[in-house]
């Protein structure tokens, strides 16, 4: 049996009336950029969060630079992170002309938390970029209060949690604003990039909304130097039609975590990522912590004898991407990590056959 990685063919064969349907829709309106499926589609998404803003942008990375854009800091001004994440976490903070400093992570959570961001902060951070990975969260509501109480601004790396929850807080609802993607490997998505900014505040959305159409304000006047970041019509439709089935497909992801999770809980070479009782994980990623490189090959190896495919998340820490060779931060869990983690397939179009095979290849190894 071939388990592939992804399913989004599956997905798309499951839902081939409904995108014909929507596309065909899109097609005849001739607008295929702004207009209302897209005001639409953010209107879902303010509501899925429980911001006041939703802007869709190009990606997520974008939605990241606008918003430490927005913070309006000064040059240089230095931004916590975590070492352990996606690049582009890190490179938002470069775009913005702002200086990235490496945090290490928690071992079981695999993400930085509270604790660590507060034995992180010097007088010269003026901001948190808080990332919560693989559909879990972080303890951003202790986050948020630090930040606060501290009187630095906190933005919210949602791209691989949306759709979580903790303590009944959705994810991206945290901070000055958050930043979702709708990569094709991401939970929601259409057929291309696109990504989101969600934020409470007015301005910050405003002056966010300018950057994404070449710096125009309300009154359709050139302000500032701008980008073009825009979500197609035809992605945001299909992916407004989507966001009805995201909790259906969050409970499969959750069923089939369970049964890796149970598979894998007699193991002393092989870990879970933690999800603390509070967190509704999406388990957009699933996400083992082996006890060795030499056990994460070999496991590696020996589901590629069975036909499973899996892969790295992260192979390496950002900060050892030449990019960021003058980055500070010493973060030796992380640098640890990436040796010894590796990915299994999970997605909701699995089938159950599929994750009994998967899980008999971890028994078995
Ligand atoms: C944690 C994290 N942040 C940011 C991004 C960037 O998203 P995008 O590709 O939409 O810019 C990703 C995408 O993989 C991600 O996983």
């Amino acid at each position: 049996m071939k388990v592939p990685f992804f399913g989004n063919d599956r997905q798309f064969k499951n839902l081939e009336d409904i995108i014909h349907e929507t596309s065909k829709r899109v097609w005849l309106t001739g607008q295929y950029l702004n207009g209302p499926d897209i005001s639409h589609f953010e209107e879902s998404l303010a509501k899925f969060t429980n911001r006041r803003f939703a802007l869709t942008l190009g990606s997520c990375t974008d939605a990241l630079t606008y918003a430490l854009l927005a913070l309006k800091l000064p040059a240089g001004s230095e931004v916590l992170v975590t070492n352990f994440s996606f690049l582009s976490s890190a490179t938002a903070i470069l775009k913005a002309g702002l200086k990235p400093i490496f945090c290490d992570i928690d071992p079981e959570t695999m993400m930085v938390t509270s604790q660590i961001f507060q034995e992180s902060i010097t007088p010269k951070t003026k901001a948190i970029l808080s990332v919560s990975l693989f559909g879990s969260l972080t303890d951003c509501e202790n986050i948020e209060s630090l930040c606060k109480e501290r009187g630095i601004s906190l933005i919210e790396d949602a791209a691989q949690s949306f759709g979580a929850k903790r303590s009944g807080r959705m994810a991206a609802s945290f901070g000055e604003a958050s930043a979702i993607s709708f990569d094709p490997t991401k939970l929601l998505h259409g057929t291309g990039a696109g990504g989101a900014l969600l934020t409470d505040n007015e301005e910050l959305y405003l002056f966010a909304k300018s950057l994404r159409l070449h710096g125009r304000d309300e009154r359709g006047n050139f302000i500032r130097l701008g980008d073009k970041s825009l979500l197609s019509s035809h992605d945001g439709a299909i992916m407004n039609e989507k966001l009805k089935l995201l909790p259906m497909w969050i409970k499969r992801r959750q069923d089939i975590a369970k049964r890796y999770t149970s598979a894998l809980k007699e193991s002393k070479i092989l870990k879970t990522q933690h999800i603390p009782n509070d967190v509704h994980s999406t388990f957009h990623k699933f996400v083992i912590l082996c006890n060795s490189q030499e056990s994460r090959d070999a496991l590696k190896n020996h589901l590629k004898e069975k036909d499973i495919l899996t892969r790295i998340h992260y192979p390496k820490t950002i900060s050892e991407e030449e990019l960021f060779k003058e980055a500070n931060g010493i973060t030796p869990i992380a640098y640890e990590q990436t040796k010894r983690v590796l990915t299994l397939p999970l997605f909701q179009e699995l089938t159950d056959e599929e994750v009994d095979y998967v899980c008999a290849a971890l028994a078995e190894f």
